[in-house]
């Protein structure tokens, strides 16, 4: 079976109702990243960044997979799909996609302050000051926070020099290491980009554009690609 490798972020979770980043009116307008995505800012008002990730986490309670998501769980039936997501939300999962990889961390976990491998599914949307793992220590949002490192960044380069096609969708490509992902890409292999505002382009040969959102163009996509591979 051909492998097709998508790396997808937050422009794919847009059409269910949650806010991308960088867009107008993104979080990233709403929110400082200092004062709710560093260690430093937890460090210095815990109380801000667990209300931050507490709201993320409700709102993810109340919205569903979209037509974008749901394309991707049909690409299975001819082709072995790996998506690699900059997303802390579990929309593919819900969607049916079998094989995930969350470079960023899940919203839906908590972790651990002193030992890292301590990961946990929260019960319901809220972690509370107090919440604490086996070994005493406050639980935290399972948030790959700016300034700390990527874990599973090596699996996410291995894999994608093993795709026959890479898809990229929904993602400003402003954030690395994910943002260099596209160039472990062997030479030759088509990569397409889905995404209605696309500003930076990879500078892979094979290149194609398709400028449209997530709920539309990776439908469109994946008929193509099913109707045209062998899998
Ligand atoms: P950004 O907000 O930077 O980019 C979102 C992209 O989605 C933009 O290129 C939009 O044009 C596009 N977009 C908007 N609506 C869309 C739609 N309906 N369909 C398809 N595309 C659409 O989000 P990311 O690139 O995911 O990390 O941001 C990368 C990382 O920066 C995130 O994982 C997060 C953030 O800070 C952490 O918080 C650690």
């Amino acid at each position: 079976m051909k492998k097709i490798i998508v790396l997808t972020g937050a422009g794919i979770s847009a059409e269910s109702g949650i806010s991308t980043f960088r867009d107008s009116n993104g979080l990233w307008e709403q929110h400082r990243i200092e004062d709710v995505a560093t260690f430093d800012a937890w460090r210095r008002n815990p109380d801000l960044v667990l209300e931050f990730y507490n709201q993320r986490r409700k709102q993810l309670y109340e919205v569903k997979p979209n037509a974008g998501h749901s394309a991707l769980v049909k690409l299975e039936k001819k082709f072995d799909v790996q998506i690699i997501t900059q997303n802390v939300d579990d929309l593919h999962e819900q969607a049916g996609s079998s094989q995930v990889l969350h470079l960023h961390g899940e919203l839906k976990k908590v972790r651990s302050t002193v030992d890292e491998n301590l990961v946990y599914t929260l019960e319901g949307w809220e972690l509370k000051k107090g919440d604490k793992c086996e070994k005493g220590s406050q639980l935290r949002p399972h948030i790959v926070w700016f300034g700390e490192a990527v874990p599973m960044i090596a699996t996410a380069q291995k894999l994608s020099a093993e795709a026959d096609i890479y898809i990229v969708i929904g993602t400003s490509l402003n954030v690395y290491p994910a943002a260099g992902l596209v160039y472990y890409v062997k030479k030759g292999t088509p990569v397409y980009l889905i995404d209605p505002h696309a500003e930076m382009l990879p500078d892979v040969k094979n290149l194609t554009v398709l400028s449209e959102t997530a709920g539309k163009g990776v439908p469109k996509l994946v008929k193509q690609l099913l109707a045209q591979g062998k899998g």
